[in-house]
């Protein structure tokens, strides 16, 4: 696991940036795995200034978000079918029929969830999963308790999670109480993970994920056991790992290594 440090939310979002965008550099087809929530709003920012000043191309890029909320109609303001329209799709030039968000309002849930895994594996795979993180360790909703080889699926939301997200909705009694959600073992076949947090809400669970047990009661905590994981966190989301100085210490040193 990489864990960078960053001094704010702009420079962990700049970051951020310029890791999607090798990928999308590299592999004008790539796969990206998106992920909404305030987090990764920045990133998102930074993705269309670089669309519309320096030329980044995204029409052949293919995406698929990490989940949605159950029961929402893809309209829903507070859809992340919506939020993705809102923060990204609607300022870059990729296809809309190249973008996957799980449909909240569909009936067999089983099988379109089993449709999902399947549209991710022709896909080719994801190449890049952008994550952020709830306070108790969820990624996308994979709530404390998923197995840590879930796979996308139908999930009943936290009493935590409903009340952090009662602030998008106004009222607590709005908030949807299910979602449909990537698994942790489908966010694990990503070929890269990056995982952004900031602010000092998130510290502890940053902590946990980093430095804990790899445990089912933290999903994100399962990336310790990923090939490929990097964190991107500011200072108050940094400040409670043990290890904080080491991780700028190798920072710092891979750096000077590269530029010799
Ligand atoms: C929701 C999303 C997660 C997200 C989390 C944190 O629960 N399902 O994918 O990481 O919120 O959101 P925020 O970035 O707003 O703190």
């Amino acid at each position: 696991m990489r864990v960078i440090i960053e001094s704010d939310y702009d420079a962990m979002s700049r970051r951020a940036a310029e890791i999607v965008v090798e990928v999308v550099r590299e592999k004008p087809e790539c796969v990206l795995g998106l992920a909404t929530g305030s987090t990764p709003i920045g990133l998102y920012k930074e993705l269309i200034r670089m669309y519309r000043e320096e030329g980044l191309d995204f029409s052949k890029v293919r995406t698929f978000n990490l989940d949605e909320y159950y029961g929402l109609p893809p309209a829903h303001p507070q859809s992340y079918h919506y939020f993705m329209r809102q923060y990204l799709f609607d300022h870059i030039n990729i296809p809309p029929h190249n973008i996957n968000v799980p449909r909240g309002l569909v009936k067999d849930v089983q099988a379109y969830c089993a449709r999902y895994e399947q549209m991710i594996k022709e896909a080719g795979g994801i190449d890049i999963q952008v994550l952020g993180i709830g306070r108790d360790g969820h990624i996308g909703f994979n709530e404390p308790g998923s197995s840590l080889a879930s796979r996308t699926r139908l999930v009943a939301l936290d009493e935590q999670t409903v009340k952090d997200n009662a602030r998008f909705f106004g009222r607590e009694g709005d908030v949807p109480r299910f979602a449909i959600t990537m698994g942790v073992g489908t966010i694990m076949e990503a070929r890269k993970c990056l995982l952004l947090a900031s602010g000092s809400k998130k510290a502890k669970a940053i902590a946990q994920a980093v430095e804990g047990s790899i445990t089912s009661q933290i999903a994100a905590s399962a990336l310790q056991m990923h090939p490929d994981a990097i964190v991107i966190v500011d200072e108050e989301a940094a400040s409670e790992m043990k290890r904080r100085d080491f991780y700028l210490y190798t920072e710092k040193m891979m750096a000077e290594r590269l530029s010799r």
